[in-house]
């Protein structure tokens, strides 16, 4: 399948205005009461010392809000305070900060094993494997730990808020801060507001965002938020073409190609192949499941996932891998066919910024052109529907731009 969405290159500075003034947009939250109180943010707890709660605490440190990190295993604090330790490090290197920098840093960090350790903080954020039952058990916990008036938040990638909130007694304190990986790069904060949190906890994590250097985006509960349903989208289109024919490589370099720095497998291999992935688990990504089942690669972390890596991280396409991706294909039942590297998604992560965006991207096509490809693209990735909005905005002549500001729901 060949689905080109190219347009003109529009000016840098037209470019420019949009995402300042889509950015700006995104913090005006309909229906919150202007001059809602916001509560002090001095010291912020992290559950979990992975991938993400060493990011996510790094935003903290960064400007000087002391955090507490507690873990399970002594093992996993030592490495995720060491890679917090060797980024910092990294960075005085190159000169972003001076070498003392380091230390001060780090020095507001601290690890823990023991969770009565968070009773003080005014925010914690939970980022402990993606799996309901423990998180629970967590919140839980937290209810009966943490001060009266903390904010209660987890960093959960698809689980449902309100689910979380509903084993504790104060549902209003508890809300989705989701970060993206990595935490302490990359910009966009998910805050998701769940149906009992309160204004006040929505508009201290919208400020919150602000301080930490992130712009946030406000989203109802329900399955991925707004990144990662959109990104959904994109791996199930990505599978198809898998099945086809294409290996990972071959999806990534188009990725590459348009202007992303990451295409969907390279991305995966940085946040580990074992997301949402347990032993015997059918998920909606049969060749992951394949891959994590067979092998101990887990992405980048261990060294290897869709890509070989060297101590640099430098990933090269992986033999093993591709014995396994043409087994899947053997066995998927699609016909083999070319597929032509030309091929752009919509919808994703790190949207290159000459591009403006997947809504400035299309109002340069204009609508009609964005429902034909969707129209074609839906036909292969059943998944993908045409939404009565776009039919609307093709028939109309409208422009995604022109679109009003929504209220989310919850
Ligand atoms: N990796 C990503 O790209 C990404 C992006 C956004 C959100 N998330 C979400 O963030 C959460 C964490 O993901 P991750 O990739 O950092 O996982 P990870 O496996 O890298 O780290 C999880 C850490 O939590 C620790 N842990 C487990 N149970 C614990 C407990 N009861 N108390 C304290 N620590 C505990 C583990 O020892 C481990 O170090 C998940 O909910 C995930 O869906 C991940």
């Amino acid at each position: 399948m060949t689905v080109s969405l190219t347009a003109q290159a529009a000016p840098a500075d037209e470019i420019s205005a949009y995402i300042t003034k889509s950015t700006k947009a995104a913090w005006d939250v309909v229906g919150l009461p202007a001059g809602t109180p916001l509560k002090p943010i001095r010291k912020v707890g992290v559950l979990g010392a992975g991938t993400m709660g060493g990011g996510i605490s790094m935003n903290f440190a960064n400007v000087g809000i002391a955090v507490t990190i507690v873990e399970i295993q002594q093992a996993a604090l030592d490495r995720g305070l060491g890679v917090i330790r060797k980024n910092y490090q990294n960075s005085a290197d190159k000169g972003r900060f001076p070498q003392e920098e380091v230390g001060v840093r780090m020095g507001l960090l601290t690890g823990s094993l023991d969770r009565a350790d968070l009773a003080d903080c005014d925010l914690i954020i939970e980022a402990v494997f993606e799996d309901m039952g423990v998180k629970k058990e967590i919140f839980a916990d937290l209810d009966r730990i943490c001060k009266q008036g903390a904010i209660l938040a987890t960093n959960t990638s698809y689980l449902d808020i309100n689910e979380i909130a509903s084993v504790t007694k104060r549902p209003q304190d508890v809300i989705g801060l989701h970060f993206f990986s990595p935490a302490n790069v990359m910009k966009l904060l998910e805050i998701v507001r769940g149906k009992h949190t309160s204004d006040a906890v929505v508009a201290t994590s919208m400020d919150l965002a602000k301080k930490i250097n992130k712009v946030a985006a406000l989203a109802g509960v329900c399955p991925g938020f707004i990144g990662n349903r959109m990104l959904a989208r994109r791996g199930q289109a990505a599978g198809y073409l898998l099945q086809a024919g294409a290996m990972p490589w071959d999806i990534d370099a188009a990725f590459n190609k348009f202007g992303f720095k990451m295409g969907p497998y390279q991305m995966s291999d940085l946040a580990g192949l074992d997301i949402g992935w347990k032993p015997g688990a059918k998920t909606a990504n049969p060749l992951r499941d394949m891959i994590c089942e067979r092998t101990p690669r887990r992405g980048q972390k261990s060294g290897a996932g869709y890509y070989d890596y060297d101590a640099a991280r430098n990933g090269t396409p992986s033999p093993e891998v591709e014995a396994i991706v043409k087994e899947y294909q053997a066995n998927s039942g699609v016909p083999a066919r070319k597929v032509s590297h030309d091929v752009t998604w919509l919808n994703g992560y790190g949207f290159p910024q000459d591009k403006g965006g997947p809504m400035f991207l299309g109002d340069k096509v204009g609508a009609k052109r964005v429902l034909e490809v969707v129209e074609r693209v839906s036909k292969v990735v059943p998944e993908i529907k045409v939404s009565n909005l776009l039919r609307k905005l093709a028939a109309e002549g409208g422009k995604f731009a022109d679109l009003p500001a929504q209220p989310i729901k919850v």
